[in-house]
């Protein structure tokens, strides 16, 4: 879908196929409304004074050609008070305007949203083409019958002050991004299990990323190579699998100093998650494929650090996996020596996510980072704390923590920070090893964070646990692409 900026204020001149006009609920239309009035001769007034068009939040009223001085179909639609725009009340008005567009099956439209309420304009700009992303995503690769083609491939946006155009197409763009990194990570997400395992996440990294976008490498690393690494606690949690563990590293080199420390987010990976022999009960255990949604977050984020072209050095981890139980699966009771040396006595193979972690964040430390963000669904007790509204956020840095807050409220993909103070540490002390790798019921987040801590003391790290927000249930069942937008706003944020 293209997106465009178009510097006018004059919405009849527009030849596009259709006009969306935002109505104002109050007595105040634009300088647009009385253009399309005069064309009409008096007829848009008349509808907006019998009801018929309405300024009513969400309201659609849809016209089709009427004049031979106006040939474009017309979408009004109602957007409440000018004065009392924000960025919650638009995602409502361009889902409205969207639902109508996809089912009157149009191709190319021109609405003039920023001029609605010019102050919110450069940040409506960002998310206009992320909630139409969201809007037009389909899974359907599996579905005999597809969803409908869909006809909308054109918006053009009119920006009536010639000062602001530069910024908005900018960040339109950066919006656009955004959208694609999301989708890219939702059709990884949605990848069942049995196509989607370690070596699928691998491929697709080869195939697309690193054949795309010059400047990212992708290398992968095989059972031989996490062996000779001593990755034991990694390894344990695969052997039960058939399929391979493999961990994927993709290389983002923008800085112009090639040795700049470099952002590394590493990404859990499990493409299935059974709980091993500590198995999960069987009600709702499908949705354990989207265990990987870490590293396919890890995947989206990496695309759009390459489209942006971004001047700062980043690496990608996808941690890929497959917890299931077998003959030669770990147990409980088994104590692991990881890479760092550190052992980890077994409570529950179903704590399955930080060994696969632990390991991994051992091995980026090589890479001398300036920051390490892991990404994981990790913990099903950070659904009960946080819900599916915000991605629970923690580390060993608090500047870093309150940097990945700010970027998520900036970008409305909600985030909280969680405490992890000394006190947890605790729950995870073990009578015949160094750790345990559960701690119990109690603060399950922070405890699988207190378990990560122990292995980022080399570098500035947080830890994200998105169990809550990374994927839908029931009906809307699918991934969200979360916390994408959060990690690309966050890098943003960085490049000054
Ligand atoms: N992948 C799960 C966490 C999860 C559960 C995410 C439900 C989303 C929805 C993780 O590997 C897991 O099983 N965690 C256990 C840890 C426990 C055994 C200490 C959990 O949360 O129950
Ligand atoms: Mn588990
Ligand atoms: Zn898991």
């Amino acid at each position: 879908m293209e997106f465009l900026i178009k510097n006018d204020a004059i919405i009849t001149k527009q030849k596009s196929e259709c006009i969306v006009v935002s109505i104002d609920s109050g007595k105040n239309q634009s300088d647009l409304i009385k253009d399309l009035d005069q064309c009409t001769q008096g007829l848009v007034s008349q509808l907006i004074k019998s009801g018929d068009v309405s300024g009513e939040l969400g309201k659609i009223t849809f016209l089709y050609p009427f004049t031979n001085v106006l040939k474009q179909k017309i979408v009004f639609v109602g957007c409440g008070k000018a004065k009392e725009f924000d960025l919650i009340k638009s995602k409502k008005v361009i889902q409205a305007v969207t639902k109508e567009l996809l089912s009157k099956q149009v191709k190319n439209i021109t609405w003039d949203l920023l001029t609605f309420n010019p102050a919110l304009s450069t940040d409506l700009a960002k998310q206009i083409p992320q909630i139409i992303g969201e809007m037009t995503y389909r899974f359907d690769v599996f579905k005999s019958q597809k969803a409908p083609t869909l006809h909308l491939s054109k918006v053009t946006l009119l920006c009536a002050d010639r000062k602001l155009v530069e910024k908005i197409t900018n960040n339109l763009l950066q919006g656009k991004i955004i959208a694609d990194a999301i989708t890219s990570t939702k059709t990884l997400a949605d990848m069942p299990a049995n196509i989607c395992n370690a070596q699928y996440l691998a491929e697709q990294a080869m195939i697309y990323l690193d054949k795309t976008y010059p400047l990212l490498k992708v290398t992968c690393l095989g059972e031989k190579e996490l062996a000779k690494l001593n990755m034991n606690a990694y390894l344990a949690v695969g052997r039960g699998s058939k399929n391979e563990s493999i961990m994927t590293v993709i290389e983002y080199q923008g800085a112009k100093d090639k040795k700049a420390q470099p952002y590394v987010l590493v990404g859990k990976g499990l493409t299935f998650d059974s709980g091993g022999i500590s198995i999960k009960p069987s009600a709702g255990m499908d949705e354990m494929k989207y265990d990987m949604c870490g590293a396919a977050t890890v995947y989206g984020v990496m695309q759009a650090v390459a489209e942006l072209k971004l001047p700062i050095n980043v690496i990608g981890v996808m941690a890929g996996c497959e917890n299931m139980p077998d003959g030669n699966a770990y147990r409980p009771g088994d104590i692991l020596t990881t890479m760092s040396g550190t052992t980890v006595e077994i409570i529950n193979t179903d704590a399955e996510g930080r060994l696969v972690l632990c390991d991994a964040l051992t091995y980026v430390g090589r890479y001398n980072p300036k920051v390490v963000i892991d990404i994981a669904t990790l913990t099903g007790a950070c659904i009960v704390a946080l819900g599916h509204h915000y991605t629970g956020v923690m580390g060993n840095n608090d500047s870093l923590v309150t940097q990945l807050v700010a970027s998520s409220n900036k970008i409305g993909d909600k985030a909280w920070a969680l405490p992890i103070d000394k006190d947890f540490q605790e729950q995870i002390k073990s009578t015949c090893a160094d750790i345990v790798n559960a701690g119990g019921r109690d603060g399950g987040t922070i405890t699988a964070a207190c378990f990560l801590s122990r292995f980022t003391e080399k570098y500035q790290w947080a830890h994200l646990d998105i169990a809550g927000t990374a994927w839908k249930s029931g009906a809307k069942k699918g991934a969200t692409g979360r916390p994408v937008a959060m990690l690309i706003q966050y890098l943003l944020d960085q490049k000054v």
